[in-house]
């Protein structure tokens, strides 16, 4: 099953996809996590972009993962996190013949987004997402020892807001007239948005 993760920025994708990744034997593959990598190279063209929370060129995400998706993990199936963010890119999907099952879109509030974007920290060490304002960090955790994305900083999370809204939410109607769209309330605290998006699959499933 192709699955992918939908939603405005801080819906909780990347979060949700790490419980999915440990039911299914899929690749999570983050858009997101592709062009931070990407950024760490020299002379790289993206983490401008990025870091102005504005999307990264069409045809340059479009290389990125499309070049991942045909690796030989991806085969059985997988659970794409940030792409597609267009309908252009949604479009080079259905071109490359990569069936998309189902579109996960979190439905979030933009007050909660705001809330969860500000808050999110990251262990540098582990990689394991924490957030300050939605959840007690868990004991042993040193709050002085997170650190915050360059582009969490509240002036680009509006930014990433209004890109969402113009550029990408157009794509939530694209999937519903395919009819593999799933919408699912992403504001009640996590398990609860995991445990919605489980049963959802599994009536999709049956
Ligand atoms: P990306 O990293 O994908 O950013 P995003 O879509 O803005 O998504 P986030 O990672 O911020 O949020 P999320 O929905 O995964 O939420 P998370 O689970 O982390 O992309 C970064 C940039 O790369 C883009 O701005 C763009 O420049 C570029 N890019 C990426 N894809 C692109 C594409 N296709 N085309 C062009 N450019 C592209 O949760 C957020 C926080 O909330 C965490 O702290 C978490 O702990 C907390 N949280 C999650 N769920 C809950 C809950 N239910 N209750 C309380 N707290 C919660």
């Amino acid at each position: 099953m192709n699955i992918v993760m939908f939603g405005p920025p801080g819906a909780g994708k990347g979060s949700v996809s790490a419980f999915l990744v440990g039911e299914f034997s899929y690749p999570h593959i983050a858009a997101g996590d592709i062009i931070r990598e990407e950024a760490r190279k020299p002379q790289n063209k993206v983490r401008a972009y990025m870091e102005k929370g504005e999307l990264v060129p069409d045809a340059v995400i479009m290389q990125l993962v499309g070049s991942r998706l045909r690796q030989p993990d991806c085969g059985e199936g997988f659970i794409l996190d940030g792409f597609p963010r267009t309908i252009v890119q949604a479009e080079f999907l259905e071109r490359q013949r990569i069936p998309i099952d189902i579109v996960i879109n979190l439905e979030v509030d933009e007050d909660a987004i705001v809330d969860r974007l500000s808050g999110r920290r990251m262990d540098p060490k582990t990689g394991q997402i924490y957030n300050l304002n939605t959840m007690e960090l868990p004991e042993g955790v040193d709050r002085e020892k997170l650190v915050q994305r360059p582009d969490d900083k509240p002036e680009v999370i509006r930014k990433r807001i209004e890109v969402y809204k113009k550029q990408t939410a157009p794509v939530i109607e694209y999937y519903r007239e395919r009819n593999v769209l799933l919408n699912i309330d992403g504001n009640p605290e996590l398990g609860q948005v995991v445990g919605s998006v489980r049963e959802a699959l599994q009536k999709v499933r049956e």
